[in-house]
């Protein structure tokens, strides 16, 4: 279950165990559970050398909650991992500013995902093709009865498509199976229908299979979300809506200039998995096949564009929405294995890899507004210092107390933050 309420006024007032207990009280984490978060490297060495090869330690990265998230009426507070500063602020705070309108809604696909299977040396590739289209049907059946628990749980095949494509190594046809894969991610599902069916194919083809693998174009498994942002909510203090209109006018400019020119879409789309990545990588997923299938999708069928679309409706109301594949699952993968994935996906309270998918997007886009309206105003720096102030106080060689008192005088003072201004803060604070 979702919490109450991801309103959490003063959170960043807290000192990092408060938020801890807080948290746990609201999203009735257990001991365990909270004790995973509390153990910086929290993954113990027997389960991270059953994980990868040639285990030497484990890396620690720091969890933060974005809160005021409220999708398709429920509330989430949701983990980000990630090292950059300004993030979970930005994307909690364009959250807080679309709720006037109701939060962000979801219209997500089912999740299909595509198993790819090449045939080469077929000495009719088109007639092949065409005997695999007419096979659909056994194909169909051989690959369900691979996986008879993804059937009982409402997935698996639900179609089979071929293709003939040109390649250096001369025509090829390509089969893809599309599953149903439920709750799980889906990449042992699929790849092991398409090893089990690659015989029968050959059969079909007359030809030689050789890969038989998940594609991370997941283009049948889209996530969807939306949102409208008033112009009051827009401006800085959340009640102008003469500022709240040029705020947007400047965010739908800075959309268009992604739409028009691949260099910017590239960054501005870094902006949204500057969220994305951070929530699957909280919560146990493959964040390499999320990203690989976000910027493929970004250029599927046109120029690398936008991820999302910004507008302006009749009423002068920001629109914004995000679609991208989103092949994430709770069954399988690091989220069994890892105690502080497993704390972050209770803390989230999602209970469907559908349901984790929409809060990925909405923290997309989310994510991506913080950006876009930071960039139309006053840039991204002055946020970003001030928040990064902290670190930069610690590479001057702050210690302890030092840390927070060099970042206070430096937001006092106001201006640039320069690593010279952080030294001299230090210099001067230490010769007080
Ligand atoms: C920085 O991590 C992300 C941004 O560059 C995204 C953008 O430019 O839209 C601020």
């Amino acid at each position: 279950m979702p919490i109450e309420n991801s309103r959490i006024g003063g959170l960043y007032k807290l000192s990092v165990s408060e938020r801890r207990e807080l948290l746990a009280e609201l999203a009735d984490l257990s001991p365990a559970q909270v004790k995973a978060w509390a153990d910086s490297g929290e993954l113990d060495e027997e389960s991270a050398d059953r994980m990868i090869e040639n285990v030497v330690g484990t890396y620690s990265l720091p969890i933060g909650v974005a809160t005021n998230f409220v999708i398709d009426g429920s509330h989430y507070a949701i983990p980000f991992v990630l090292e950059e500063p300004s993030v979970v602020a930005a994307a909690s705070n364009m959250a807080k500013r679309c709720l006037a309108k109701g939060g962000f809604s979801s219209d997500n696909d089912q999740p299909v995902m595509i198993g790819q299977i090449q045939v080469v040396n077929c000495e009719d590739p088109s007639g092949a093709r065409d005997s695999v289209i007419s096979s659909k049907d056994e194909l169909i059946s051989s690959c369900n009865e691979v996986d008879p628990i993804l059937v009982k749980f409402g997935g698996g095949c639900r179609d089979i498509t071929a293709r003939v494509i040109e390649t250096g190594s001369g025509p090829m046809v390509i089969v893809h199976i599309l599953v149903d894969c439920r709750d799980a991610m889906g990449a042992n599902a699929v790849n092991t229908m398409a090893e089990t069916i690659a015989p029968q194919i050959e059969g079909i083809t007359g030809g030689t299979v050789v890969l038989r693998i998940i594609s991370n174009l997941a283009v049948h498994r889209l996530a969807r979300v939306s949102a409208i942002f008033t112009p009051e909510e827009m401006s800085d203090r959340g009640d102008d809506s003469a500022q709240g209109a040029e705020v947007i006018d400047g965010v739908v400019q800075a959309y268009h200039f992604a739409e028009a020119d691949p260099f910017r879409a590239t960054t501005h789309n870094k902006g949204i998995m500057n969220a994305i990545s951070a929530v699957a990588i909280a919560c146990g997923q493959d964040w390499r096949a999320i990203e690989s299938g976000a910027h493929s999708y970004a250029s599927h069928e046109r120029t690398y564009g936008s991820l999302t679309e910004w507008s302006k409706d009749d009423s002068g109301n920001l629109v914004g929405s995000i679609e991208l594949p989103m092949a994430v699952g709770l069954v399988g993968g690091a989220v069994r294995v890892h105690p502080a994935a497993q704390a972050n996906v209770s803390l989230l309270g999602v209970e469907s890899a559908d349901e984790l998918a929409k809060v990925m997007a909405a923290a997309g886009l989310a994510q991506n507004l913080g950006a876009l309206r930071a960039l139309a105003t006053v840039g991204i720096q002055a946020g970003h210092m001030k928040l990064h102030v902290r670190n930069m106080a610690v590479t001057a060689g702050a210690e302890g107390e030092e840390v927070d008192r060099v970042a206070s005088m430096l937001r006092e003072r106001g201006g640039r933050i320069t690593q010279a201004s952080v030294m001299e803060a230090l210099e001067e604070l230490r010769s007080e």
